[in-house]
This record gives structure tokens, C-alpha cells and sequence, in this order.
């Protein structure tokens, strides 16, 4: 060997080492496991993975944690309902290619990812990214992730919603409490009757909060959604493959994170270096009228009306009863006021500003329409009871078109931002509020002098 020759053998060892240590491992095989101490970190160093116990609990899970966070965040668990109570944990890809959980020397599996057409010599691995996904992998294929099953947070580049090939939803739910990442009672979902919306749920069958439909820049019961938002929001995708969204950070050196609390709010948090703590960027429900139905059927909710009762009912009805209305409880809602005669010659619409548009479980959505068509398609359909646009992202465009064929629910006012919504009204509503404007004309043109 030359002099030389040496001197690169050198050079490349000295690299090899070098580079050895300051790699981080990220990657689980099958002679490479994750024992319970053991930690891997993301390429980027943005995520790691290992065994954690949370505060007041001595139980062990395995998660997924920002690396760069002082505060130990966790933002991913395995083993949710299974916790390991003791330090022996070994998390491995066993030779089917899935990620197993158990105890050393035991073969009971705590976690599984439950994968199943195994290639036979297939190299299997597991890799944490630098997104703080945990990727499978079956050669070079990905047979799993963890992305595709969220625990109580959403983080950059996760979708919410559905795979329709793999015919698999993808739900955040809340941990049972703060010191159990068991799956909890509030679920933040997509729901796909009538047009698409996302719903808090306090267990499987309560709405507790609307975020809406999509407004095309937006969604409708997240009026600060806009243009200057800290993320990208555009990323809804509804086409033959899949209806989702998520959110990619326009600055991706800001943390920012949501997630669905034990408490049943879902919170939108982002990481303050300088005060080393989470920050609360929004949260909802955050008002009465956020409350799923406050206000019943045919009733809006405006929180802005200050003092006096937030429920009011939509432009036609009355309340259902008095005496609830007296003791401001407005779930029973409204209903048509007495003697209208609708579907007669005549019925229009009256419009609403800065509206979140009811519940559109009931609603028909065509894209292709423009809003006088909606108008018109509305008019011609007896059951038809409002309309509205179903894209407000152009502004020069209220393009798309939702029918309501049911019970509006879940309506409300905003001070600033919502859409215009339509309700339907008989002819004598329209003639009243037209006789009031024809008045104030005269009125105004009459220049009275009192
Ligand atoms: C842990 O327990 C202490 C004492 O009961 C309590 O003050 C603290 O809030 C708990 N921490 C968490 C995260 O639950
Ligand atoms: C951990 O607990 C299991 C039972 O839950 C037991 O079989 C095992 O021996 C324990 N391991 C250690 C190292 O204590
Ligand atoms: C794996 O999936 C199969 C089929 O869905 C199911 O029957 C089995 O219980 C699962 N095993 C584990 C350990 O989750
Ligand atoms: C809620 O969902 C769980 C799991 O899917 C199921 O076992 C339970 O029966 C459901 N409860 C109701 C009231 O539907
Ligand atoms: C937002 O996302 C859309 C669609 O993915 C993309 O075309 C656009 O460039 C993104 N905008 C920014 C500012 O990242
Ligand atoms: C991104 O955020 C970091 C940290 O808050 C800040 O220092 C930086 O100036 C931001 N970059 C841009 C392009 O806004
Ligand atoms: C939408 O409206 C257009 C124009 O009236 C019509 O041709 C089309 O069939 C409608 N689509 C749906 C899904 O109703």
C-alpha cells in the first residue's frame, strides 16, 4: 500500500467515524430495534422516537416527540391503550415486515401495524422523517405510516380525511387525560353526507363543534382563515382519490401544531422559543354559538349581539316557543311564522352577511352552477329552504352552488369575514321589507324637516 493509498484509507476512516457520530440513527431493522432508553432522531433532527412515560404515570409508551421542543411534546403514540409497565419494552420489525411491540423475551405484542402481503426477502425497515412520520417500508415501497393514523395531533403535511382507495378516514382523537394517550372521547373528523365537512365529537354520536364545509379558502366556521394565514390554505384536495386536507407552514422554521385536547377544544398552538412555551394561535369551540345547534333548527346564532339573547331565528320563522325563547333556551329552534304560504307566486330570498352557513348534511352542492342559477334552481324546488355559494376563494366569483332541502342548523353570524347566505321567503316577508325600503325612498326623498 502507497503512501498515498494510506493516507485516503486514513482520511475515509476518519470520515466514516466522524460521520458515525454525528449521524443519528433514524432507521429500525430487523437486527436494529428500539430498546426502551434507546432513541432515534429524524435526519433533520425536527422529530425523535422512543419509549416516554407522560407526567404522573409511570407507564411506558412508545411516541413520537419534536427533537428541537424543550418542553417534550408528543405528537404521535403507539401503543395507546397498552401500556408497557415496566422498562423492558423492545420496539422491532419482525419478519412479516410489520412493527412489533412487546417485552424482552415475551411474545404477548402490546402494538402491532398489522400489515399483511409480505414479499418473501424483502428488506424491511422502518424510518422516522424529518416530517416526524414513521414510515414502513417493504423494500423500497412504503407498507405503513403513521401519518395515516393520527393520535391527537395534526401536524405539517398530515391529512385529515379520506383515502377512498385504501376506504380508510383518517380521525384525531384526544388522549383520555394528561397522563393516559388512550384513545378519548373527542374526535375531530370528516364527515361526508351532503357535502364534506369537519366536526368535533364528544363520543360517537355528539356534535360539539362545526368547523363547516369548505369555502374554497377555508373553512366556513373558521372565519380567520385567510390570505396571510401562517399556513398554506389551500390544501384541500376532493377528487376520485381522496377527500383531505392539511396544512404545510409558509415559514417552516415556526412549530405550529393542532391538536384535540382531553378537554374536548381544538387547538391550534404554536412554539415560542423566547418564553420556551406553546402559544395559543385559536381554539374552538370558543362561544355559545359555537356550540353545535345552539340555537335549533331554522335559528342563527350571533354572538355579537350583545346583551340580550344570542339566538335569533332566520328571516321568516319565529320562534318554535315562547317560553323557551323568555328563559333563552333555543334549542327547540323556530319555525315557518304563522300563515305564510310558501312555494306560492313570489318567493324570494333574503340575504344574510357574514354568515357560517347551516349544516350542509342537508345540502346539495353543484360546482358547475353560478349563483343566479342557484337562485333559480332554489325557486323552482318547493323543498328547497336557502342557497348559497359553494367557492367565495375568487372574489370576483361566487362560483359553485349549495341547496338546502332540510332543517338549517348550525348557523351563525361572524363580525367580519363568513358569506352571504340566501334564505327563502314567502312573497309578503319580501313585500314588507320592500313596502319599509319604498317608504324610506319617499321618505328620504320627501325631505321632511320635523
Ligand atoms: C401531576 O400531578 C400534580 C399533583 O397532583 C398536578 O399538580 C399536576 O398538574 C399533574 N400534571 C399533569 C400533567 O397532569
Ligand atoms: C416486566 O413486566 C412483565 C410483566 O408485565 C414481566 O414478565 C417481566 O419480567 C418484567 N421485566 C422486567 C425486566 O422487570
Ligand atoms: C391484525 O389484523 C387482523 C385482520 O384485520 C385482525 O384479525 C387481528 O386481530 C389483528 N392483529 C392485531 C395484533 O391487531
Ligand atoms: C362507538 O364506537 C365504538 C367503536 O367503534 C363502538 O364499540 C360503540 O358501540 C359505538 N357506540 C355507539 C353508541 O355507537
Ligand atoms: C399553497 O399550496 C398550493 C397547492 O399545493 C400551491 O400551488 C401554492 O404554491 C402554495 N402556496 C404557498 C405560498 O406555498
Ligand atoms: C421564519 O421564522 C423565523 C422564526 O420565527 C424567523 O426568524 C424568520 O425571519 C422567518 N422567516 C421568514 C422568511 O419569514
Ligand atoms: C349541475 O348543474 C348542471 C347545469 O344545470 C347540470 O347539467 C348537472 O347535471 C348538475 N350536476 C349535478 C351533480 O346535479
Amino acid at each position: 500500500m502507497s503512501y498515498q493509498e494510506r493516507g485516503i484509507l486514513v482520511s475515509m476512516l476518519i470520515f466514516f467515524l466522524f460521520f458515525r457520530f454525528c449521524t443519528s440513527i433514524d432507521t429500525i431493522t430487523l437486527t436494529r430495534p428500539v430498546k426502551d432508553g434507546d432513541i432515534l432522531v429524524s435526519n433533520g433532527e425536527s422529530f425523535a422516537l422512543g419509549f416516554f412515560s407522560p407526567a404522573n404515570s409511570s407507564n411506558r409508551y412508545v411516541g413520537i416527540w419534536y427533537n428541537k421542543v424543550s418542553e417534550q411534546t408528543v405528537v404521535w403514540v403507539a401503543n395507546r391503550d397498552t401500556p408497557i409497565t415496566n422498562s423492558s419494552g423492545i420496539l422491532s420489525v419482525d419478519k412479516t415486515g410489520n412493527l412489533v411491540l412487546h417485552e424482552k423475551g415475551q411474545s404477548f405484542v402490546f402494538w402491532t401495524t398489522n400489515v399483511s402481503g409480505v414479499v418473501a426477502n424483502d428488506v424491511f425497515s422502518a424510518q422516522l422523517l424529518d416530517s416526524g412520520n414513521l414510515v414502513l417500508f417493504q423494500g423500497e415501497v412504503y407498507s405503513w405510516q403513521s401519518f395515516d393514523h393520527p393520535s391527537n395531533t395534526l401536524l405539517p403535511g398530515m391529512k385529515l380525511g379520506l383515502d377512498r382507495k385504501a376506504g380508510l378516514n383518517r380521525v384525531v382523537t384526544s388522549w383520555k387525560s394528561s397522563w393516559n394517550p388512550g384513545v378519548g372521547d373527542y374526535s375531530y373528523k370528516m364527515e361526508f353526507v351532503g357535502s364534506t365537512q369537519l366536526f368535533l365529537y364528544k363520543g360517537n354520536m355528539t356534535r360539539i363543534w362545526r368547523a363547516g364545509s369548505w369555502t374554497g379558502r377555508g373553512w366556513s366556521g373558521v372565519p380567520g382563515m385567510t390570505k396571510d394565514y401562517i399556513f398554506n390554505t389551500s390544501n384541500y384536495i376532493n377528487n376520485a382519490d381522496e377527500v383531505v386536507v392539511f396544512f404545510l407552514m409558509l415559514n417552516s422554521s415556526i412549530f405550529s401544531r393542532l391538536v384535540v385536547t382531553e378537554s374536548g377544544t381544538v387547538d391550534r398552538l404554536t412554539w415560542h422559543e423566547a418564553d420556551r412555551k406553546w402559544i395559543g394561535f385559536w381554539s374552538h369551540p370558543k362561544d355559545q354559538c359555537d356550540g353545535y345547534n345552539h340555537c335549533g333548527p331554522f335559528g342563527f346564532c350571533d354572538p355579537y349581539k350583545s346583551v340580550t339573547f344570542e339566538c335569533d331565528c332566520l328571516p321568516g320563522y319565529e320562534p318554535q316557543s315562547l317560553q323557551d325563547w323568555y328563559i333563552r333556551d333555543g334549542s327547540k329552534g323556530c319555525k315557518r311564522k304563522v300563515g305564510t304560504q310558501m312555494c306560492q307566486v313570489g318567493d324570494g330570498f333574503v340575504e344574510l352577511a357574514h354568515v357560517m352557513v347551516p349544516d350542509t348534511s342537508t345540502a346539495r352542492v353543484n360546482m358547475s352552477l353560478g349563483l343566479k342559477a342557484c337562485e333559480e334552481l332554489c325557486l323552482r324546488d318547493c323543498t328547497c329552504m336557502g342557497y348559497a355559494s359553494a367557492d367565495i376563494s375568487k372574489a370576483a366569483w361566487d362560483g359553485g352552488c349549495i341547496t338546502w332541502l332540510g332543517d338549517m342548523i348550525d348557523t351563525k353570524t361572524f363580525s367580519d369575514g363568513g358569506q352571504t347566505f340566501y334564505v327563502r321567503v314567502e312573497a309578503a316577508e319580501l313585500g314588507t321589507s320592500y313596502a319599509l325600503l319604498i317608504l324610506i325612498f319617499i321618505f328620504s326623498k320627501l325631505n321632511f324637516s320635523f
